[in-house]
């Protein structure tokens, strides 16, 4: 089993994501600061994973004060907690920031000791609902695939974007465990290749079947009747249900509606952003044209060119067949259906 990113001896370690699929490299990582570039380089990525890695972020805060000044203390975790800001569109990130500094607010009074335990066990609470919410959405989600699909994915939300199992690749695989016989196609996923060389080295290791399609190519694979699902994760869901995710989704998801086939995303609930009530409402990150004009650290375009390189788009509610989460799957109209959510 795949474990992406876990706590162990005082130390962060996770998979350095940028180097896969040449190199399997586990890192150990004491310091807040380390970390947060790790996020901001996608050694570790994908919206869960971040959303971990910013727990244990505020854990690697307060380990690294050893003083005995309360005030002193409280200001090293105080900084630790600018890591939220290392990403801006994955909701999660944020999300367990919060949590973390929720918790430690309520917990202030204890020794400087009995903190840092307690952030620990919080940190690693978070890490081990993820693992666990995965397997349910599994569950949830995995009757929406049946035997002889082609079950087309976007980027990676697998194992390596979560602590383990994964969202959309997590129903794919509780659909194998379920013994169905299905075939995924995964889009390579420009510029940074997640799909290529993240979702099929991730897939091949557990032996299920994968097609790699460039990006341009999911069109012709409906039209030749490949694809019978699609299925992809999400950074951040606006409460009108419209769903951000990698660069690439949404035209996957026109495709889809164009031909016919069911387009699911699969996300916890901690990627819905109850402060926002549209897609419209979504930060999308901007990156440095190097990961457009470059492959593998080559230049592939034409010097001094002007460079779009938005990391995420929105995919409108209205594409959207279902939403699959820890509490079952979400149907439109997603208003109310997400309303209902939080109320259960
Ligand atoms: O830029 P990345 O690789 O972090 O983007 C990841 C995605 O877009 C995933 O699909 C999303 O975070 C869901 S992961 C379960």
């Amino acid at each position: 089993m795949i474990k992406t990113i876990y706590f162990e001896d005082n130390k962060v370690k996770y998979i350095d994501q940028t180097l896969l699929p040449g190199e399997y490299k586990l890192i150990s990582c004491t310091d807040v600061k380390k970390l947060e570039t790790a996020i901001k380089t996608l050694a570790i990525r994908g919206a869960p994973a971040i959303g971990v890695a910013g727990a244990y972020g505020i854990v690697l805060g307060a380990l690294s004060y050893k003083g005995n000044s309360k005030d002193e203390f409280f200001h090293a975790i105080k900084e630790a907690e600018n890591i939220k800001n290392a990403r801006p569109t994955a909701v999660n990130l944020m999300w367990a920031v919060e949590r973390m500094m929720g918790y430690f607010d309520s917990i202030k009074n204890k020794s400087i000791e009995q903190i840092k335990n307690e952030l620990i066990l919080e940190a690693e609470r978070i890490r081990k609902e993820d693992a666990e919410i995965n397997r349910k959405m599994g569950q949830y989600g995995h009757p929406l695939i049946s035997t002889g699909d082609g079950v087309l994915t976007h980027c990676n939300a697998g194992a390596l974007a979560t602590s383990e199992y994964g969202t959309a690749l997590g129903v794919i695989r509780a659909a194998v465990e379920a013994g169905k016989k299905i075939r995924v196609y995964s889009d390579e996923t420009r510029p940074l290749l997640q799909g290529a060389r993240l979702t099929t080295w991730e897939l091949k290791q557990d032996g299920i079947p994968v097609t790699l399609i460039c990006d341009n190519m999911a069109g012709i694979s409906m039209r030749r009747g490949l694809i019978q699902k699609v299925i992809v994760g999400a950074d951040r869901i606006a409460m009108n249900g419209d769903t951000a995710n990698k660069i690439g989704t949404y035209q996957v998801a026109v495709l889809a509606k164009e031909n016919n086939i069911p387009f699911y995303v699969a996300a916890p609930i901690s990627t819905f952003d109850p402060k926002a009530k549209t897609g419209d409402g979504i930060p999308i990150e901007e990156r440095d044209e190097n990961e457009v004009t470059h492959i593998g650290g080559k230049r592939i375009a034409t010097e001094g060119i002007d460079v779009f390189n938005p990391a995420f788009d929105v995919t409108p509610a209205k594409y959207i067949s279902g939403i699959i989460t820890e509490k079952g799957v979400l149907r439109p109209p997603y208003e109310k259906s997400i309303k209902d959510l939080y109320a259960i």
